[in-house]
């Protein structure tokens, strides 16, 4: 073999690495996906022709490898702890109170993030590399879905060192993996035009694809990666702040919440938790909430754990997006390739902030199993915040 093959390769890695993080994280991409893929195939060549310079962190991994026949099991290295919720104004009041007290503070400073409803997973990178990554599962043991995570076009295979002499000998990074609205919508009407089922929601999709034991069918699911934050750490320190902590996962070229903020005491929350509210439905993605932490990393030891929720954060969840009308006929459509698709007629009603008119039923089963029939009340929900569905009928 040429000594020139290996330089190659890196090269060509280097350059769709690069080309990815523009694309998919920047959202700002250089070059055309024509050069793109012929960089792409290219490697895709070297590489057959050469197995033995395959690596794990290798861009031709997002494509996907053989099937699994199950997953492994992972115990997580620090345990993945649920987030205590509140659903309304004094409950958000009641836990600054609380923090003030227990830290002896007249005001904390808050980080402050999104609540992405996705799948939480965390990411283990040795030497910079990501080497396993995990579902949640029970939050002491997920699921090894490392292949999968590889196909996903934003999460980096290798953090970026920056101004770092070397890289960091072990992270855990934590996040979430969504599937975007528009991704959504494609992957459902792609799953009608073949006849076959449909996902309720980006959560439900998201979820799905995820767990496939055949990482190329994650591959053409488009899913995405969030961090809200790290794991363990070892050999490097990182800063002493939530946000700042955001700010250096960034650096390393982790993807991170654009509309994460620091605010200051109970009202810089609830303007927070107003804001996010009014922006909702125009995020690419999914959220059920929005969730404070304490910003200071000592305040959040000090505040600690308490039955195995952390005192130092909260989720402030936003109302379910329900509404409540009567339905007015029910007609069936019939997709490009003949899948029949139940459709509710409904009397206009406004939920999560557009006026519904009409909702899917999704399939014959679903409609004999929900039992809806013309004149019934039925309760309306934004699956998906996308595509309206009839959530139940109320008893
Ligand atoms: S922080 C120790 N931040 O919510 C605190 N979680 O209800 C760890 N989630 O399992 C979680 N967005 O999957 C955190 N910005 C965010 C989040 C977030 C969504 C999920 C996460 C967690 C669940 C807890």
């Amino acid at each position: 073999m040429s000594e020139l093959v290996p330089q190659r390769i890196a090269h060509l890695r280097g350059e769709i690495e690069r080309h990815n993080y523009q694309y998919h994280t920047l959202d700002a991409p250089l070059i055309t996906d024509a050069e793109f893929d012929a960089m792409f195939r290219e490697l895709q060549t070297l590489e057959t022709q050469y197995p033995s310079l395959a690596t794990p962190d290798s861009p031709s991994q997002r494509i996907g490898a053989a099937p699994l026949l199950s997953f492994a099991k992972v115990v997580h290295r620090s345990p993945m702890l649920p987030l205590n919720n509140a659903f309304n104004e004094e409950e958000v009041r009641a836990f600054d109170t609380r923090t003030r007290e227990t830290l002896g503070v007249a005001e904390v400073d808050y980080s402050v993030e999104p609540k992405f409803d996705g799948l939480a997973v965390t990411l283990t990178y040795r030497d910079g590399i990501f080497v396993q990554g995990a579902t949640r599962g029970d939050g002491e043991v997920g699921e090894d879905v490392t292949q999968n995570l590889r196909t996903i076009r934003n999460l980096p295979l290798r953090l970026d060192p920056g101004r770092l002499t070397k890289p960091i000998p072990f992270i855990e990074i934590r996040g979430e993996v969504l599937m975007f609205k528009v991704d959504f919508i494609a992957l459902n009407r792609e799953q009608a035009d073949k006849g076959d089922k449909l996902f309720a929601n980006p959560r439900n999709a998201a979820a799905g694809s995820l767990r496939q034991l055949n990482s190329r069918i994650t591959s053409s699911r488009h899913l995405s990666f969030l961090a809200y934050g790290a794991g363990a750490v070892e050999g490097f320190i990182l800063p002493d702040t939530h946000a700042e902590q955001l700010e250096c996962l960034q650096k390393l070229s982790v993807p991170v919440p654009q509309q994460r903020r620091a605010v200051h005491g109970v009202d810089g929350l609830l303007a927070y938790y107003r804001e996010i509210g009014e922006l909702r439905h125009k995020l690419p993605y999914e959220i059920d909430g929005v969730v404070y932490k304490v910003n200071n990393i000592a305040q959040q030891s000090k505040l600690g754990y308490v039955s195995r929720a952390p005192r130092f954060a909260l989720a402030h969840k936003f109302p379910a997006e329900e509404a409540l009308t009567t339905v007015l006929d029910i007609e069936v459509q019939v997709g490009r390739t003949g899948a029949l698709t139940p459709v509710a007629r409904l009397a206009p009603v406004f939920v999560g902030g557009v006026t519904v008119t009409n909702a899917t039923l999704h399939n014959e089963e679903e409609l004999r199993r929900k039992d809806i029939r013309i004149g019934d009340t039925v309760s309306v929900r934004r699956a998906g915040d996308v595509i309206p569905e009839v959530a139940r009928v109320p008893t």
